[in-house]
């Protein structure tokens, strides 16, 4: 039989192509999704337990789409109780492994690992593979597990792994890597003893997932430090949760807003999630206030260079690098965006030097301290020189988060430009174009 990786199925095509005409200022009110990077992972938690889940907020994203497809090949009972609430229950894990198709497609198989282990004790996962942004391995996922006592094969496309019962550890992650520290989470909470995550990365999203675990019964103290604690229990029970707010659609339409010099409200967005970002606005001459149900983000004066570097949280993120490069071409001096977390996330900019911007890449590290690509040969630190004017092009989107960046490029450029490759931007931002048309973006699209 051949297996076709999800990512060549059907949707993984562009359902459209995006025409954009540039120079009109954004106005107006949207409301932000809940965030991709939340609720995929809580959608796996829901596998720690044997009674049903319920998850509002869950964005109708293809990511969403393809994590409930995958739970629903272990056994998952899914029903859409509303157009945002989704409720998963596994009242017993039929199958103990993902099909190759998933292999490549994302990070959440890794995930499921922990809950997989301890429903059934062993399970095949497929590894999510390299992407354009780095090579992205998942060293610290199986280091940490190993020390919970998983026995684990690594194979070229999947891992198997197998153990009786995982145990706690005390696990000092090399970096404070998001998706490390949630696995080691998933795995620890039904875990025999203690397990002690030091180094650990603490984003919202995360946050938000302990919460949630914490509801279903589990015990996890976070300290100052970045140490996570979990008291492993053995059972964990059913739960109701709300997810957060996109802290990452609402900095791409806070970036849409000033770079148009426009004015947008974002409906549900909260300071506390946003404050590094909202420094930078500042720092550029963008400004926000908070209204009765969000934000509201406008230009308050003509646009500066300032200098940025991504890092974990509370820093800036390394996902609202991109709005932010190409709001910066529209600022007056030298922008330094010094990128920290990935090796490869720049080469998005080609394009946007094509369409007149001044982007210099560099693997000097122009920040206030040397990162982990320190003399190596990646070019992970841009100079950005503006204000320029940038013309209409015909773009293709590499990856999500470049996907905004080249929207936002064609919403200041003059002229219209044609943007192909949006599947990679609709399987993270739902209904891009609908909320980009109520503030007032020239947009159409096409199907293909
Ligand atoms: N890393 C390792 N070994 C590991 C794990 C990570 O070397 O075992 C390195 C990575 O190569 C990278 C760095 O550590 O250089 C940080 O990676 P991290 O594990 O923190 O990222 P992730 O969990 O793979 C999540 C988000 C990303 C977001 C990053 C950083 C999801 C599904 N993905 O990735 O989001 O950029 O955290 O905040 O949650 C996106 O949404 O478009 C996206 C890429």
């Amino acid at each position: 039989m051949t297996i076709v990786s999800v990512l060549e199925q059907p949707m993984a095509k562009d359902r459209h192509t995006y025409s954009i005409t540039g120079g009109v200022p954004l106005e107006g009110s949207i409301t932000a999704s809940g965030a991709k990077n939340a609720v995929t992972k809580q959608l796996v938690a829901g596998l720690l337990t044997d009674q049903p889940c319920v998850l509002h907020k869950v964005p109708r994203i293809v990511e969403v789409d393809l994590v409930l497809g995958m739970l629903a090949e272990l056994g998952t009972e899914v029903t859409w109780l509303g157009e945002h609430s989704v409720r998963v229950h596994t009242p017993e894990v039929r199958e103990t492994s993902l099909s190759a198709m998933y292999s490549g497609v994302n990070r959440i198989p890794i995930l499921m690992m922990g809950p997989l282990l301890h429903r059934r004790g062993e399970t095949i996962v497929p590894l999510p593979g390299g992407c354009t942004i780095g090579k992205r391995p998942i060293d610290f996922h199986l280091e940490g597990l190993r020390q919970m006592g998983a026995d684990i094969a690594e194979h070229p496309t999947s891992v198997k792994v197998h153990v009786d019962r995982l145990a706690g550890a005390h696990i000092d992650l090399p970096f404070p890597s998001v998706g490390a520290t949630e696995n080691l989470l998933l795995a620890a909470v039904r875990a025999f003893g203690t397990t002690v995550i030091s180094n650990a990365a603490v984003e919202p999203e995360i946050v938000d997932l302990i919460l949630m675990l914490q509801k279903m019964g589990a015990l996890i103290t976070i300290d100052t430090d970045r140490t996570i604690t979990v008291e492993g229990v053995r059972e964990l029970r059913g739960v109701e949760h709300t997810t957060i707010a996109d802290r990452i659609e609402i900095a791409s339409f806070a970036a849409a807003a000033i770079a148009t010099d426009g004015r947008i409200e974002v409906r549900g967005a909260r300071q506390e999630h946003l404050v590094t970002y909202l420094n930078t606005l500042r720092h550029i001459g963008g400004d926000f206030a908070e209204t009765r149900d969000g934000l509201e983000f406008w230009r308050a004066r003509p646009l500066t260079a300032t200098d940025v570097e991504t890092g974990v949280h509370p820093g800036f993120m390394t996902d609202w690098q991109q709005p932010l490069t190409v709001l910066l071409t529209q600022a007056t001096g030298t922008s330094v965006v010094h990128e920290t977390i990935y090796e490869d996330r720049f080469g998005y900019t080609e394009q946007l030097s094509a369409m007149g911007a001044s982007v210099e890449l560099t693997t000097r590290c122009l920040g206030a301290v040397a990162c982990r690509f320190h003399g190596r040969d990646f070019q992970h630190t841009a100079k950005i020189s503006g204000p320029r004017r940038l013309h209409g092009a015909d773009l293709v989107i590499p990856d999500l988060r470049a996907g905004f960046g080249y929207v936002l490029a064609a919403l200041v450029a003059d002229g219209t430009s044609t943007i192909t490759g949006t599947r990679y931007l609709e399987r993270g931002y739902e209904q891009p174009v609908a909320k980009l048309a109520a503030v007032g973006a020239h947009i159409t699209t096409q199907s293909v």
